[in-house]
């Protein structure tokens, strides 16, 4: 299968900084080092970084130095030979070789074990290592990215990383900022895996309403936009309207005091909603923001049709899917009235 295109979105200046920077530095060979907060796009960047350059037909093997136990990382990175240490019954290659003139990427390379940062370092320096227990010299020819989300200057004074290792891995670094410190991105973003979403599911692209976006740009993003993106796919999901409501019977129990604001008027209730500057002080979790904006969403949408139906209940619960009794819950539970009767 071919490498997938990977498509950087992003408008703002610092993303169109990243871009220069990754199209300039993708076809020389320098160690590349991207750092970010987790979900920022660091892969992403790596993946770029080689399908830009001349090695795109050949391998990109990704490690991620956390997950493996650390007597293994050395093995899984340079191979082992047969007999190496107990359990070695065949001889494996390592990661490095398996990327052979392609890239390998170092993801999350701040927890690399100190003892393999010496011996990285070494390789780095000298080109060239020994599978776990062998002989034979074996060259490195891949092009080396690696990724963290670790602030390594940190690490570094802590005694944690190498400074020698840092300064080799990062001839060119490019630092992604998080996704709250560039919110101009986000519409771009959301159009973008809205698509996604739709010529996945084969279905019509769904459309965020502004209370939405305003929220969006409210919200802090802590998972950066994994977190967009994941929450972009709950929310196709549950336009699945019955979906939605079980979604929202269930978050409204836990949630009470939403539905204690009056609408004295539901032509009003879909004015663009000004947040109190308290709440901008402090930041809501994403299960605040999300029973708030599928409340949001299933006022706008009960209401557009009850509208479009004048208020018929029977004929806009069959509309919405859902049994009649569930649609006039809604509508007391929502506090929805008809216009001129509010
Ligand atoms: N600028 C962007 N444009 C499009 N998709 C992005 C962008 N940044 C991140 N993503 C997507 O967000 C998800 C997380 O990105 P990833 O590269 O895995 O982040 P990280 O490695 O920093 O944790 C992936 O699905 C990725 O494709
Ligand atoms: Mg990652």
């Amino acid at each position: 299968m071919p490498f997938p295109k990977p498509n950087l979105i992003g408008q703002s200046q610092a993303m169109q900084k990243i871009l220069e920077l990754a199209n300039k530095v993708s076809d020389v060979d320098f160690n590349v080092l991207i750092t970010g907060e987790s979900g920022v796009g660091k892969e992403l960047v790596a993946r770029s970084l080689h399908y830009y350059s001349s090695r795109s037909h050949r391998p990109f093997v990704k490690v991620n130095s956390a997950n493996l136990p650390s007597e293994l990382v050395e093995s899984e990175l340079f191979g082992h030979e047969k007999g190496a240490f107990t359990g070695a019954d065949k001889r494996k290659t390592g990661k490095f070789e398996h990327a052979a003139d392609g890239s390998i990427f170092l993801d999350e390379i701040g927890e690399l074990p100190l003892q393999l940062q010496a011996k990285l370092l070494q390789v780095l320096q000298d080109r060239c290592y020994h599978r776990v227990g062998g002989q034979k010299e074996v060259k490195v020819q891949a092009r080396v990215i690696a990724a963290t989300n670790q602030n390594l200057d940190k690490e570094i004074q802590e005694g944690n990383f190498r400074d020698d290792l840092y300064y080799r891995l990062s001839t060119i670094s490019i630092h992604i900022p998080p996704l709250r410190q560039r919110k101009e991105d986000i519409p771009d973003l959301v159009v973008f895996f809205l698509k996604k979403i739709s010529d996945k599911n084969k279905k019509p692209m769904i459309s965020i309403p502004q209370s939405l976006m305003d929220i969006f740009y409210e919200y802090h993003w802590p998972g950066n936009v994994r977190e967009l993106e994941n929450y972009l796919n709950r929310l196709s999901i549950l336009e699945n309207f019955r979906e939605l409501e079980e979604e929202i019977t269930a978050s409204s129990h836990k949630n009470k005091h939403g539905a204690d604001k009056k609408h004295d008027n539901p032509a009003k209730t879909s004015k663009k909603s000004t947040p109190e500057p308290e709440e901008l002080d402090s930041f809501p979790s994403l299960k605040e923001v999300r029973d708030k904006a599928v409340r949001k969403v299933e006022l706008e949408v009960i209401e557009k049709v009850l509208l479009h139906v004048n208020w018929n209940r029977k004929e806009a619960a069959k509309i919405l899917k859902i049994s009649y009794r569930a649609l006039l819950y809604k509508i007391k539970e929502l506090d929805l009235s008809p216009p001129g009767r509010g």
